[in-house]
């Protein structure tokens, strides 16, 4: 058996500890796929907040949600992810339980509109700051479209700078595979 992807370990990682009823946040809604996982997962006395610079991505999230049922409210937000302390109720600040963030571009849209380090960084900073103890923050990363090597390399520096006694970081690659793989920062707050 192969190990899973980046994408579903995050979701794995994210499942041992959001908890029904807790608060969560998609950092890059996108096609909603991690939004969907958020809502089902903290459910109907849940909420999720879901940020997205793009109506495209809101739109394609809007539509995965449809009609599924048992879900979080869901907050559809047409910010940027560096917004979300101002955008997140103050009761929820400190009670978040996960922050799934998965960078780079929405496949089949705008490929000009990327995920870039000077707001990606502040976004994971806040998004660290809104984690109640014992949640985890997950960034998939892309280094192999333009600007997602340099991308990736500010976010893996960032997570390395963090202050492991209140902050662990992890990582989740594959070692040999033809080309960059995309690969996972976890994050969890003590
Ligand atoms: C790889 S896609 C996310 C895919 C999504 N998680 C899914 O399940 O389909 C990256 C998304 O980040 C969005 N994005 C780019 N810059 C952003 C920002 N500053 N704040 C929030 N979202 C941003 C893009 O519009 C794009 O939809």
């Amino acid at each position: 058996m192969g190990f899973v992807s980046v994408l579903t370990f995050a979701q794995r990682l994210v499942a041992e500890r959001l908890q029904p009823g807790e608060p969560a946040i998609d950092g890059t809604a996108g096609g909603g796929v991690d939004t969907l996982f958020l809502a089902r997962a903290s459910g109907p006395r849940g909420t999720v907040y879901a940020f997205d610079v793009q109506e495209e991505a809101l739109a394609r999230t809007k539509e995965r949600l449809r009609g599924q049922p048992d879900l979080a409210r869901v907050e559809l937000l047409a910010r940027s992810h560096h917004e979300m302390e101002e955008a997140v109720d103050a009761s929820h600040h400190g009670k978040v339980a996960a922050v799934m963030f998965n960078l780079g571009y929405l496949p089949g849209a705008d490929s000009g509109i990327i995920t870039l380090p000077e707001t990606t960084l502040p976004a994971l900073d806040a998004a660290c700051r809104l984690l109640r103890p014992g949640g985890i923050l997950t960034a998939v990363l892309y280094p192999g479209h333009a600007g997602g090597d340099v991308e990736a390399s500010a976010v893996e520096q960032w997570a390395g700078s963090l202050n492991g006694a209140e902050l662990e970081a992890v990582t989740y690659r594959f070692l040999n595979r033809q080309g960059p793989a995309p690969y996972l920062i976890a994050v969890g707050k003590r």
